[in-house]
Formats: C-alpha cells, structure tokens, sequence
C-alpha cells in the first residue's frame, strides 16, 4: 500500500536590516549582538551571544562558554535560559529572543541554534505556556523572524513522551 506524503510548514518571515525591526526587537537583537564581545571562546573562536526580552523590559543575556575538555562548554542560548532560570526564580515571562554570532574578531554572521539548544529553548518555552519570538541572522544576511521557539523542532520529544513518575 501507498505510503501517505505529507510536508509541514515552517511559518517565519524574512526583514532585510534591523531597522525593520520593531523598537523592543531592536533592542533585543543589539543585546545578542553586544553579548558575544563576552563569549570565552578560546578554542572556536567562533563567539555566540543570546538575549532574552522579559515582559518587564530587561535583558537577560547569555554567552557560549568553552572549556578545555571540550564537550564540557555550553552555547550561547543555554547559558541564557539556564542562567535565567537559576539566577531569576519566578522571573517575568519571556517575550523575546535574538541570537547573534562573531567568528572571532570579524564580522557578525549567521546564527542557527544547535539541535540541543532548540531542545532547551522548546521546553521553556512550553514552561512558561506562552510563545517566545525569536530572530535569528540568516546565511543570506537576512534577520528571521519565527513567532515560536516551537517552530525550530517539529516532532520534537516532549515531557508528554515520558511516562508519569513512580
Ligand atoms: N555555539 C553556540 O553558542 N550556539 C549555537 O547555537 C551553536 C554553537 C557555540 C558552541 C561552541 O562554543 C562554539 O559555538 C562552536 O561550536
């Protein structure tokens, strides 16, 4: 028998500069980018940045940090939310978040979070029951706009994929 085809839409939208952005996105979006001058990246050289926009206005950010045993560092986005999380209890909610990359000292570039990073962003994003907007810089050196972290991981592995606690 036919296997049923099926596609799945990937809902964002694509603004040329950063002027295009909204007032709080801008700020948001320069946050990141000023958070990767506070990257320790020895070894990829490669600085990321996060900002997280709460709903009473401040910035949180986040920057990868390295280590010498390699897998032991963390990106950018996880030290934001994590770091939020541990340092904010009960923080206001999450209305925004922007990523920004510098490889090395150079121009900024494109910034696509890791697989494990959408993983992290989802499930606070699920958290807090209320959708995160994101802008990312695109390879084409376009900003793109999705209006849920959510829409970075279709079928993703949920807490409703594990069996209720003994
Ligand atoms: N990195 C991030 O901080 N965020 C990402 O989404 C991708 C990768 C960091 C991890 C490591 O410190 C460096 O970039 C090179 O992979």
């Amino acid at each position: 028998m036919a296997r049923n085809s099926r596609q799945q839409l990937l809902d964002f939208e694509e603004l040329d500069a950063a002027t295009d952005l909204t007032p709080a996105e801008q700020t948001t979006w320069q946050a990141a980018r000023d958070a990767t001058a506070h990257a320790y990246a020895p070894y990829s050289g490669f600085h990321v940045g996060a900002a997280l926009l709460l709903a009473d206005g401040t910035i949180f950010r986040g920057t990868n940090q390295e280590n010498a045993a390699y897998p032991s560092g963390l990106c950018a986005e996880r030290t934001a939310l994590f770091g939020l999380a541990a340092a904010q209890p009960g923080h206001a909610p999450i209305v925004g978040m922007a990523v920004a990359a510098r490889p090395g000292h150079g121009e900024f570039g494109p910034a696509m979070p890791c697989g494990a990073c959408r993983q992290v962003m989802l499930e606070y994003e699920s958290r807090q029951g209320q959708p995160i907007p994101l802008l990312l810089p695109s390879r084409a050196g376009t900003i793109l706009r999705f209006s849920a972290l959510s829409a970075l991981l279709p079928f993703c592995f949920s807490p409703d994929d594990l069996p209720p606690a003994a």
